[in-house]
């Protein structure tokens, strides 16, 4: 029989309580066969308050015994900026070489967006995970005085590069549009920008039946607002595809609803599911937080997984709930109740 061995995360925040949405919308979606097993990690600031820890290695082994992880949020005010960042989100997702950043943007149905009509918005981000600025390689000379200099270095190599184009082609490729664009730099980044731009044109030679385009991240970002309807598959480095993304959520129905993957296309690590929003501390504890993008990314765990007819069918609660939403605003848990009830129904 088959089974799923998750390790959850709640976090920080509203992560709390919107992973206990997403594994509600979880049990009432999966058949009778299959058996959910979690088992719950208590990573986050209260944990690095109380023992200075944020991810050990015995943790990094412990997590690795999963098929995946579903993530709420990590972060609170109460941590310097960058040392939960750095010491949990950034450590799993370079230890479990989490390269391909899924962030999908759809615009759904009678879901506000800034902008005017009601664009098409189908299109999914592929961000690279593992490379770019955020590999750490950097440093500062002359620290505080008035000649600081301050390097971060953006590494991009021919293999880190050429996995992540090849899994964009390959997602291009199975959508009916087929379409995928590269989004860098190469203008000013002549030595990374030309290293991707070669590698994607090498690859775009064995997907014929992908139409291809370039763009320079800047103008993108005129594009993500004036014609987000072009965009199909698109395919970028860490930085870039972390800002991108961003926008993507403003203009597809905010961060309330935008999900993510950090994945390990191999399996040979657990892949990690969580909302793109952060813990929110300011509306947490509330029942204020909207659980959807919690719930679309166990969408996104469950199509990694190979439960595609049950991934479609939260997609589809999560739309049809989103359709019908009244002006009356719902807790948290009545969201996550609504669309249990819908998958199971
Ligand atoms: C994200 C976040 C992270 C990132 C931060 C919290 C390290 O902004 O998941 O997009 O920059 O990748
Ligand atoms: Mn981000």
């Amino acid at each position: 029989s088959r089974s799923i061995n998750l390790a959850v995360i709640p976090g920080d925040g509203i992560g709390q309580e919107v992973v206990a949405q997403g594994l509600k919308v979880l049990s009432a979606v999966l058949p009778q066969d299959v058996k959910l097993e979690t088992k719950e990690f208590d990573f986050g600031a209260k944990r690095y308050h109380a023992t200075g820890e944020t991810l050990t290695d015995a943790d990094l082994d412990a997590l690795k015994k999963h098929d995946a992880i579903l993530l709420g949020a990590i972060g609170d005010p109460s941590v310097p900026s960058g040392v939960l960042e750095r010491g949990f989100l950034l450590k799993l997702r370079f230890a479990f070489d989490h390269h391909v950043n899924l962030r999908p943007s759809k615009l759904l149905p009678g879901v506000a967006t800034p902008l005017a009509g009601q664009p098409e918005i189908d299109f999914v981000v592929v961000r690279e995970g593992t490379e770019g600025p955020y590999t750490g390689n950097g440093g500062t000379i002359r620290k505080g005085t008035p000649h600081e200099v301050a390097t971060e270095v953006s590494v991009n190599t021919a293999f880190g590069v050429e996995r992540v184009v090849r899994d964009a082609f390959a997602r291009a490729q199975a959508r009916p549009r087929k379409k995928l664009a590269l989004i860098h730099k190469n203008n000013v980044l002549t030595f990374a920008g030309h290293l991707w731009t070669n590698i994607f044109n090498k690859v775009a030679a064995e997907f014929p039946e992908v139409t291809t385009e370039y763009m320079h991240v800047d103008a993108a970002t005129i594009y993500l607002v004036t014609q987000p309807e072009r965009f199909d598959v698109i395919v970028t480095d860490n930085l870039f595809g972390d800002i991108i993304t961003d926008l993507a959520a403003a203009v597809s129905g905010g961060i309330g609803v935008a999900a993510s993957g950090n994945i390990n296309p191999s399996g040979e690590f657990p892949s990690m599911f969580e909302p793109v929003h952060g813990s929110a501390p300011d509306i947490a504890g509330q029942g204020k937080a909207d659980p959807s993008a919690t719930v679309l990314s166990v969408a996104l765990l469950l199509r990694h997984l190979g439960y595609d007819s049950e991934a479609a069918r939260i997609e589809d609660a999560v739309s049809a709930d989103l359709a019908e939403r009244g002006a009356t605003p719902r807790t948290t848990d009545e969201i996550g109740d609504a669309l249990a009830a819908r998958v199971s129904g």
